[in-house]
């Protein structure tokens, strides 16, 4: 595998990967990596002629700076599972290699980006498109992976790839768990022991949610999962949406749509973490 710190360099390899016809996999993301990202890569493994992995923590989606100064970042292992899992290449940029000159460009998704994630990190999508954008243009992917986990900003990335005419196919991977429930997440790492104990109520009440899906209103099945994350005064519910998986606006009824994801975000101390289902009608 090969670490590559310049974007001329990453350039360079792609224009040759493209004369030889080889097909392109890239899977963005922002390090510290764990069994999630991994199940992105072996799937780009699999399904591509040459795999490249970016690890980097992008400023620019960040709209909070203490999170962004703690971000947990462990390049070096990043590498070493890289290698093993079979990648080519990893892309190590630095700021300035992706954002020689400030990125100034506003996207606009409405109305995916004008719901849950999007009014409580204003900016958040616009630098997650800034990149992922900058990214695409400089890898030049066939595919690109990404996982439901993070479910609004799949959406939002199939919408740029859709305004934008991008020739790229993008691949959506289903959340990887540990084995109680919880989502894998880089964000893990920050709680402490007694946390992440009290943060598997997240996933858990999730899943218990569906089975109340036939005897509860989708008003009620939103307040019942909220009530449930709060109690105990250790989780802090910032929201819980039930919205339409393919437009993300929430519904009011179960016959909204055949396809209802219920979205949320929970403070455990002071990290944010984030989780859904796909609920089965
Ligand atoms: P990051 O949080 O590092 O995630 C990189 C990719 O891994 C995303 O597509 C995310 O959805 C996926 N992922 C994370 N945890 C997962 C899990 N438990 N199961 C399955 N997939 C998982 O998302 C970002 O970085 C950034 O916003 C990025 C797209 C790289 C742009 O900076």
């Amino acid at each position: 595998m090969k670490i590559v710190k310049k974007t001329s360099e990453l350039e360079v390899l792609v224009s040759l990967f493209k004369e030889l016809g080889l097909k392109i996999g890239l899977v963005p993301t922002m390090g510290a990596l764990h069994n999630g990202h991994a199940s992105l890569v072996k799937k780009a493994v699999a399904e591509n002629d040459v795999v490249i992995v970016s690890v980097f923590v992008n400023p620019t989606q960040f709209n909070n700076k203490n999170d962004l100064a703690t971000y947990p970042r462990t390049v070096e292992a990043d590498c070493a599972l890289l290698e093993s899992l079979g990648a080519n290449i990893a892309f190590t940029p630095t700021v300035e290699q992706i954002y020689p000159y400030p990125d100034t460009r506003q996207f606009d998704f409405t109305p995916l980006d004008k719901v849950m994630e999007g009014p409580m990190r204003p900016g958040h999508f616009n630098g997650v498109a800034q990149v992922v954008s900058r990214l695409f243009d400089i890898a030049q992917p066939n595919k690109a992976y990404f996982g439901e986990k993070d479910y609004q900003q799949l959406a939002i990335i199939r919408e740029m790839v859709r305004q934008f005419n991008y020739p790229i196919e993008i691949v959506g991977c289903p959340i990887i768990r540990e084995a109680d429930g919880m989502a894998l997440s880089s964000r893990n790492t920050l709680l402490s022991a007694k946390e992440r104990q009290i943060a598997v109520r997240i996933s858990q009440t999730l899943a218990k949610s569906q089975s109340l899906l036939k005897e509860k209103s989708v008003k009620e099945l939103q307040q019942w999962v909220i009530d449930e994350i709060n109690k105990g005064g250790e989780l802090e519910v910032e929201y819980y949406e039930i919205v339409n998986g393919t437009t993300l606006q929430p519904i009011s009824s179960w016959n909204d749509c055949d396809n209802p994801v219920g979205c949320i975000t929970v403070y455990c101390g002071k990290v944010r973490l984030i989780d859904n289902i796909q609920y089965k009608k």
